[in-house]
């Protein structure tokens, strides 16, 4: 019988309609090199990836930077070499969260860690979800600093409630702050960076947004819809050399988590009954019955901070609508 199928002939036709459609394309648009054809030699190759995880000369721009991750992402960033504008809202979010809310004497401490790293800092006092205050921070570093490279959407805020008990502000404060605030945060910069055509835009999702999170629905749905979010502008924004991705934390001891709300789910999650005041030794020894895999109870702030500078740097220049967890293992639980 005849083979109907002609291996040598069917790569050649190959070869002549890889080459119409790059020229078609118009391919050597700054981004690719088309060389010439010999043998099997490759007609497409990317710029040479150059191994560059300096920030220096670049300006960024870091929600939530008074505490926390935020400011250990701030500090990650100007070691690296980064300018930086840092906002919060230094002041109570939300009266549904029962954690200590961050001060402008801790954004001041943020600017003075920046600062030791020969690195320009700029405070900003602002509330994420007011987009006329978001749209003033993007028009201020834009004059102090000339552009903007990076945006750190990280500040949210988080509620302890199952659904049956929740009140309408243990859901819409989260909402609002973690979806809304975030959405403002890119709205106010984007343009920018498509003028530039180039930034990096990381948002801060959570490990609750890759599972559910018994007790905590608005934070789970929240960070979830800010993958989805995420996924979206990558899209939107490739061509114009804009990279898009989240961050997903595991348990990080920050005042969010460092109270009794989250110390009691971790206690329940093992089994434990709750405690009015949890002791830290029995939330250690609960996290570690049910997060082993790294064996820690949670991680630090600056154990995150260096997943987000990578994402920031050019090196990471192929690296576009994807989740990047750092979750000290807890991660290779998930099914994807
Ligand atoms: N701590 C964790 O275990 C953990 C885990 C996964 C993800 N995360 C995420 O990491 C990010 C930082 O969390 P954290 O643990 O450092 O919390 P945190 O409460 O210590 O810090 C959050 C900062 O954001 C600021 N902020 C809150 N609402 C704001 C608003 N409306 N406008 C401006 N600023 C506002 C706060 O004032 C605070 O300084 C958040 O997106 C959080 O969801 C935290």
């Amino acid at each position: 019988m005849q083979n109907i199928y002609n291996e040598k002939e069917h790569l050649k036709a190959n070869e002549i309609s890889r080459r119409k459609m790059l020229a078609a394309l118009g391919i050597a648009t700054g981004s690719a090199i088309v060389a010439p054809l010999a043998g099997n030699a490759a007609i497409y190759t990317s710029p040479q990836p150059n191994n560059n995880f300096s920030l220096n000369g670049k300006a960024a721009i870091v929600t939530g930077a008074a505490r926390g991750i935020g400011r250990a992402i701030a500090v990650a960033l100007a070691d690296a070499g980064a300018d930086i504008m840092g906002i919060d809202i230094a002041a109570p979010a939300s009266t549904e969260t029962t954690y200590t809310p961050a001060t402008k004497k801790d954004l001041d401490d943020t600017a003075k860690l920046v600062q030791a790293k020969q690195r320009r800092f700029i405070g900003v006092v602002a509330d994420i979800r007011d987009m006329n205050a978001m749209n003033n921070a993007a028009a201020k570093a834009i004059k102090e600093f000339g552009k903007i490279d990076i945006l750190i959407a990280n500040a949210a805020i988080q509620t302890y409630m199952p659904v049956a008990q929740m009140n309408q502000k243990q859901w819409t404060d989260v909402i609002d702050v973690n979806i809304n605030g975030t959405f403002n945060s890119v709205r106010a910069v984007v343009n920018q960076m498509i003028t530039q055509k180039s930034g990096r835009i990381i948002m801060i999702s959570s490990g609750q947004g890759r599972h559910g999170f018994k007790e905590a629905s608005s934070y789970s749905a929240s960070k979830w819809a800010i993958i989805g979010f995420m996924k979206s502008l990558a899209l939107e924004l490739a061509e114009d050399n804009i990279t898009v991705n989240t961050v997903e934390p595991g348990l990080v001891d920050t005042p969010l988590t460092r109270n009794a709300g989250r110390w009691n789910l971790a206690l329940k999650d093992a089994g434990e009954p709750p405690q009015d005041n949890p002791k830290e030794e029995d939330v250690i020894a609960a996290r570690l019955k049910t997060q082993s895999v790294q064996k820690i109870p949670w991680m630090q702030p600056e154990d995150v901070a260096p997943a987000v500078v990578f994402l920031c740097t050019d090196a990471a220049y192929r690296v576009t609508g994807a989740t990047y967890d750092a979750t000290a293992g807890d991660s290779a639980k998930y099914t994807a």
